[in-house]
């Protein structure tokens, strides 16, 4: 039997928070999901040349570069991964495709769907393969959502809503833009908790319950003005600090989504649940393990809400990992999708959600932004196909 792995060599960009998960998940993939490709940590590329030398030694990666246009123009990268603030992912996934690289990028996709369908047709002009990090369908609990809607358990589906709750930015004193904050300036950002948390609700509710159609919505900024870490002058908030919107899917059902960093207790609370005419389920990322779950078939004397320990043998992703009861966490989401990354390389098939998949919930944050500035209702002109 032949043992020799294909690399799949990597130029990583950026080496903040989702540098670090992505890093952790290149590591570790091979050790529990085999598959025919080793990932190499090729090149890492920030623009401080010491510290991207200290993180390239911690996880090692072989070369570092301070400019992302070599490390995605290298001979010696199969694959690059973006890992930096929204206003750069544009720019560098259309030169890593014109490169006929591979494209991993994080999420939201672009700043606004104008950039992200520039994205998606230099990506499948040069037929890369390609990903975007809606690393929350990949939690056991909620794959196992994806699994019990899909086998119809739950049948006509009434309603769908979801919340992502911080309260990092209460105070007026934070600063905005530059390193660790630029999610607070629209210029870096695009947006803010639209594109940031909403996003990813979004995500997960077009995966399990199809496209949504139409849109209300109405948006906040709490604090106005901020001082700007990297001018020093104090100037507008252009992000919206706390958005909540109605919608429409296409399937019939009505959805309800909210999304603040004013939710003070609250530090990365992503809840959702869905109601069907059987059967309803909730998942809250707090207790991301479980998946409560109520069937209104059951015997009614005994009928309750469930709370499913989804960490069996015969659940999603689990017999990779530990023994049944044995909780894994946060940081296993991108492995998962790593691994299906890899298997999809193997297959030949799509890496969900793909560039074009990513747009469908572009779409629905930018009807969203629309929508909470114009008062109408919005359409998103989704078109879901699963
Ligand atoms: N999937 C998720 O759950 C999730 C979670 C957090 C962030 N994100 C997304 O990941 C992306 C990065 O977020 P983060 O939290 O890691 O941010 P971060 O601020 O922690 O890290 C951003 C990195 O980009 C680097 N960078 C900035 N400009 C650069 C340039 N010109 N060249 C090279 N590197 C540059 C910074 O030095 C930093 O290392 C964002 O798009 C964000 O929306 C996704």
């Amino acid at each position: 039997m032949n043992h020799v792995k294909k690399e799949l060599r990597i130029a990583m960009i950026g080496y903040g928070f989702m540098g670090k998960a992505h890093s952790n998940a290149y590591k570790k993939v091979g050790h529990f999901f085999p598959s025919q490709y080793q990932p190499v940590l090729q090149v890492l590329c920030a623009r401080d040349p010491a510290r991207a030398k200290a993180f390239a030694d911690t996880w090692g990666y072989k070369h570092v570069v301070t400019d992302w246009r070599e490390a995605v123009m290298r001979d010696d990268v199969d694959a690059v991964d973006i890992c930096t603030p929204n206003n750069l992912h544009c720019e560098i996934a259309i030169a890593a495709a014109n490169a006929g690289k591979m494209v991993l990028c994080e999420k939201p996709l672009s700043m606004d769907n104008s950039d992200g369908e520039r994205m998606v047709v230099a990506i499948e002009k040069a037929g890369v393969a390609n990903t975007v990090w809606y690393n929350y369908r990949r939690i056991p609990a909620v794959t196992l959502a994806k699994q019990i809607i899909d086998e119809g358990r739950l049948g006509k589906i009434f309603h769908v809503r979801a919340q992502f709750l911080q309260d990092w930015t209460i105070s007026p004193e934070l600063p905005q833009g530059g390193e660790g904050l630029w999610r607070l300036d629209a210029s870096a950002a695009g947006s803010g908790v639209t594109g940031d948390l909403l996003a990813h609700c979004i995500d997960t509710a077009q995966w399990l319950n199809g496209g949504i159609s139409r849109v209300v919505a109405r948006t906040e900024t709490f604090v106005k003005k901020r001082k700007h870490t990297l001018t020093g002058n104090v100037e507008d908030v252009g992000i919206d600090d706390a958005c909540e919107f109605l919608c429409d899917f296409t399937n019939g059902s009505l959805g309800n989504f909210e999304s603040t960093r004013y939710a003070r207790g609250h530090k990365a609370k992503f809840f959702f649940e869905i109601n069907g005419e059987n059967a309803s389920m909730s998942w809250d990322l707090q207790d991301l393990h479980r998946l409560e779950f109520f069937d209104h078939s059951d015997e009614s004397r005994l009928r309750g809400w469930r709370s499913i320990h989804v960490t069996d043998g015969d659940h999603p992703y689990m017999k990779n990992w530990w023994v049944p009861g044995l909780t894994i966490g946060y940081e296993h989401s991108f492995i998962h999708h790593l691994a299906d990354f890899l298997k999809s390389l193997e297959d030949g098939t799509a890496a969900h959600p793909t560039f074009r998949e990513a747009l469908e919930t572009g779409k629905v944050c930018d009807a969203v932004l629309k929508s909470a500035k114009s008062g109408q209702w919005e359409a998103t002109g989704v078109k879901w196909s699963g």
